[in-house]
């Protein structure tokens, strides 16, 4: 019988544990796909010194299985950032932010000497920019950012009752076809009021664990 969704998420969760290196700090991700990675990690919990988190979220539902979760700033080391994506490319470009927490998703990626991306066969594509591009900005550079994303060729909408951890809005970018995502990723970035975009191209994936109905795939 084939595989759901939910089932490929929790299959490619648990192979990503295989990355995760005793005695050090794990970064962890956002989202359903990682919150099975975070129930995952639970089992192991006592093979590593702690997590940081990309959100509260997930802050929380890693304090609930009572695993210890370090400040950012206390952590200089951390060896593998495990986190979901919304799309993906073979040349390991992702779009993130879904749920909101891109920002601090590209922090802990930044930080981290691997990123395993972990996602189910629907996410992979030849081009990004189906998903909308989810962009963190400013509140009061809404109206402007909007403007500006409009002239690049986008649909911006924004994302009502939405606010982030970090206290700012998300504009959801439609209609942009994302050919060249480093250039766009920048470009994005350069906008004021821009505090990040969902694209991770200048920092992309290590590596993606991708759940099939034949089995976890690794493309790297
Ligand atoms: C959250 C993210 C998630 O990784 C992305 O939205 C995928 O989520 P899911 O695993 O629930 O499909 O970037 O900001």
């Amino acid at each position: 019988m084939a595989m759901t969704q939910d089932e490929m998420k929790r299959a490619v969760a648990a192979a990503a544990v295989d990355y995760v290196e005793a005695g050090t700090i794990v970064g962890v991700g956002t989202g359903s796909t990682a919150n099975y990675f975070i129930d995952e990690l639970a089992k192991i919990k006592h093979k590593i010194d702690a997590t940081v988190a990309s959100s509260e979220a997930s802050a929380e539902r890693l304090k609930s299985h009572g695993i210890l979760v370090e400040d950012l700033n206390m952590v200089s080391e951390m060896s593998v950032y495990v986190d979901g994506a919304d799309e993906c490319t073979k040349f390991l470009h992702l779009t993130k932010g879904g749920g909101g927490a891109l920002t601090r998703e590209k922090i802990v990626a930044a930080v981290a000497k691997t990123f395993v991306c972990i996602v189910d066969e629907t996410k992979m594509v030849d081009v990004l920019g189906k998903f909308p591009l989810p962009v963190e900005v400013i509140p009061m550079a809404r109206s402007y950012v909007a403007r500006e994303l409009v002239k690049m060729g986008g649909s911006p909408v924004y994302r009502e009752g939405f606010t982030t951890d970090n206290g700012n809005v998300i504009l959801d970018v439609h209609n942009l076809q994302i050919l060249n995502p480093v250039e766009i990723e920048e470009k994005l970035n350069n906008i004021t009021g821009v505090v990040t975009n969902g694209l991770f191209a200048c920092r992309p994936a290590d590596v993606i664990l991708m759940a099939t109905q034949e089995g976890v795939k690794t493309i790297k």
